[in-house]
């Protein structure tokens, strides 16, 4: 299905369920501030949130299912060494942070934010290629973002508060 960049977007789930993928509005801050709290223990406060929606709206994602927001993608753009073209600047998409709760998970819902926000992060935002940090033990999440086309460009000792360690994974969006 051709993911749309503008607007809502219904998709029917693997089980049938239906879900709403669009951008975020302020009106969704308690619910993705709620989200985060509940599914990673990286939590940021509420105007980080509102920066990313300012900066950055069309690639700050969310998703919807029955009256719920049930997942969010939040995203930004940054200039500076690539790590797919070694030696060279680049415009990068940063995936800052994604979650979808635990009910709403293994329907696509990660996969289908995943796309729409790295298509508009290029598409909006000049991004030639995207990136995230996620912890070395986050085996859903890492299998996710490789089924995606990434592949894992560096680890950064201690990168997480508890001591673990963060794998840095890229891909470019020229193919995209
Ligand atoms: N075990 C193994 N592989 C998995 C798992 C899992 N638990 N979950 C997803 N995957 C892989 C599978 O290949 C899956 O495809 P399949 O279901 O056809 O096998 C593929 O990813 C796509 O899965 P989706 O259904 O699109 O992903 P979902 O909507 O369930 O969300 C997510 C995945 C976001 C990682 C979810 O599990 C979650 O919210 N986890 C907690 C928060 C988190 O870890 N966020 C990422 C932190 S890093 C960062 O934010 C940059
Ligand atoms: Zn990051």
């Amino acid at each position: 299905m051709e993911i749309l960049l503008e607007g809502p977007q219904e998709f029917a789930a693997k089980d049938g369920r239906r879900y709403v993928l669009r951008e975020f509005r302020m009106a969704d801050l308690s619910s993705v501030v709620s989200i985060n709290r509940r599914v990673l223990p990286e939590n940021y406060p509420e105007w980080f949130f509102v920066e990313h929606h300012m900066s950055f709206p069309k690639a700050f994602i969310v998703a919807e299912m029955g009256g719920e927001l049930v997942g969010y993608m939040m995203n930004r753009v940054e200039y500076g060494w690539s790590y797919i073209n070694k030696g060279k600047a680049a415009h990068k998409g940063h995936v800052v942070s994604i979650g979808v709760l635990p009910h709403a998970r293994r329907l696509g819902i990660a996969t289908n934010m995943m796309i729409r926000g790295m298509k508009a992060m290029k598409k909006f935002y000049e991004a030639e290629e995207v990136f995230l940090e996620v912890r070395v033990s986050n085996t859903p999440a890492i299998s996710l973002y490789k089924k995606l086309g990434y592949e894992i460009a560096g680890r950064i000792p201690r990168y997480y508060s508890d001591g673990e360690d963060a794998y840095i994974m890229a891909r470019t969006l020229a193919d995209l």
